[in-house]
Order: C-alpha cells, then structure tokens, then sequence
C-alpha cells in the first residue's frame, strides 16, 4: 500500500491504471476510519482490481460554528486499518493542492442540497459535491462507495453524477451499526459515557417505526409522533429534524404507499454533537 499526497501524481498513477485496463474502486472518507469505512472497501474490493480511499477533511463542508478544528485525525492508524483491508492506495491530498489561492469554482445540485441536513447545515452539501467532483477527476474511478448513514449525501451525489455525465458507478452501501444499534460515525468520539447511552434512543426510535410500520401504519404524521414522543425520553438528545421523504426527490410523503421507496432520517444533537440516522422503507437508495 502506499500514501499519496501529491495530486499530479494521484492523477498520473490513475490514468495509467485505467489504461492498463484497472477497474478502479474509490472510498471518499475524511479519516477516523472505522468499521462503517471498512465495510465500504471490502465492497470496493470485491467489485475492484485497484482500490484508493482518500482521506480529506473537507474545510468547505464544515460551517463557521461547526467542528473542523477539533475533527478527529490519525494517519498512522487510518493506514494500519486500509492496509488490514487490502487498500492499494490512500489518497490524502494537502490542502493547497486542493484549494488554492482564487480557488472559486463549486458544484452545486440545487433543491435536493437545501432540503433535510442542507437546511441546518448551509453550504454542507455544495462543499461536499465540490470535493468530490475534484476527487473523481483526480482518482477517476470506475466505482465510487457511500454509506447510507449520510442518505441525502448518496442520493445528492447520485445526481450528479447523472447530471453532469460523470464517469463512475455509485454504489451505496448498508449502515453498519455498534453492537448497542447506534450508527458508527467518526464523531462518537465526542460523546460521553452517558451522551453515548443516550444516543442509541435514535435508532431505537427507527426500529420503533419499523414495528409500526410493519403492523400496518402508514400516515407519516403518526410514524414522525412515536419517533418525536421516543426521543423525548432522552433529555440528553435534541432533535434537529425527523424527515419522512420520497428517496428520489427528498419530497415529504404524507402516506407511505406500496412500492414507493421512502426514506425516513433523523438527526439530532446529543450534547454537543450532531448525529444522523435513518431508515428505508420499500427499497433501497
Ligand atoms: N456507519 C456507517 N456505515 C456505513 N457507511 C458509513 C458509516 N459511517 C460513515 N459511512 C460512510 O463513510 C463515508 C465517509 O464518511 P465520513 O468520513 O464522513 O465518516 P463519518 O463516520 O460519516 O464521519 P462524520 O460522522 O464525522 O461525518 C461516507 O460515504 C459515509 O456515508
Ligand atoms: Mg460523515
């Protein structure tokens, strides 16, 4: 394995594979890897001859009161655990080379970016379609892995990719889970014993709707009250938003209907920190 930091190389190297006829598997993380990244690149790695995860923590994607300075970093272990994962490159580009001087152009997928974490993280998802947009043309993949934990982000990206005629396949995959049901995340780190207690009230609030739903309920106002009156139980927890929403177009569904894939996501600040999670309903992503 090995650690490129310089972006002309990891264009070179990436054009060379391709023409030697590599499939090309890519992970975009911002490091702090955990189990939810690994699963990503065994995926890539079964779908892939060459495999490259980027480790980038995004400035753009963070707002002004948000946690980029604290975010958590460690190089040396994220290699040890893409080394374990049989990872033939990491990408962890510097910062300059990314964004230099009169840097000024953005990507930007309008509606699907304002709706649901885009309303209470403005400008969050024009820096995370810049990024990644940049990362396609340097790493050019055939395949691209996202985790369903961030659900808007796969379905924001997905488009586009369609829009714009990019190249690589998205292939979203499952929500890896702790033991306990909360949904790994790199910033877990932040939470404290009792915060970390607390936070498994979100999944439990989705399995709760999945019973319901499972027992016939289909109104999404009733769904979004058992959720809402769930979380209460936990004073430790705030919810930002509980959104019931068609998959494609991120639109609120009043009812869920058959065969209509629904996506049903909730974030919510446990102490200080922000965490997402959701569920699908009727299909996938
Ligand atoms: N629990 C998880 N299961 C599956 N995929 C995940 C999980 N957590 C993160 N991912 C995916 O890993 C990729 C990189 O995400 P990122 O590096 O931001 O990690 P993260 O855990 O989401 O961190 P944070 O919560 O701080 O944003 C994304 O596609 C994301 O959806
Ligand atoms: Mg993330």
């Amino acid at each position: 394995m090995e650690i490129i930091k310089r972006t002309p190389q990891m264009k070179a190297l990436a054009a060379r594979l391709r023409e030697e006829g590599h499939r090309i598997g890519f992970v975009p993380t911002m490091g702090a890897l955990h189990a939810g990244h690994m699963s990503l690149m065994q995926r890539a790695r079964q779908m892939s001859d060459i495999v490259v995860v980027s480790i980038f923590i995004n400035p753009i994607q963070f707002g002004p009161s948000e946690d980029l300075d604290r975010y958590p970093r460690d190089l040396a272990h994220d290699a040890e655990i893409c080394m374990s994962r049989g990872v033939d490159y990491i990408f962890a580009p510097l910062i300059d080379e990314v964004y230099p001087e009169n840097f000024s152009s953005y990507v930007i997928v309008e509606g699907l970016s304002d709706r649901l974490c885009g309303a209470s993280r403005e400008g969050h998802f024009r820096g995370v379609t810049t990024v990644v947009s940049k990362l396609f043309n340097v790493v050019k993949p055939h395949f691209a892995f996202f985790g369903r934990k961030d659900a808007q982000q796969s379905v924001i990206i997905k488009r586009m990719v369609a829009d714009l005629c990019m190249d690589p396949e998205i292939v979203v995959c499952p929500i890896v889970r702790d033991e306990d049901g909360l949904a790994l995340s790199s910033r877990n780190v932040y939470l404290s014993a009792e915060e970390r207690q607390a936070a498994t009230v979100l999944h439990r609030s989705l399995e709760k709707v999945q019973v319901l739903f499972g027992a016939g309920t289909r109104e999404a106002a009733v769904l979004q009250a058992a959720m809402e009156e769930l979380i209460a139980t936990e004073p430790l927890v705030r919810i930002d938003y509980i959104e019931i929403v068609d998959t494609r177009d991120l639109e609120p569904v009043q009812a869920i209907e058959d065969g209509r894939p629904v996506l049903i996501a909730v974030a919510a600040f446990v102490g200080k920190t922000r965490l997402i999670d959701n569920v699908v309903l009727n299909g996938e992503i």
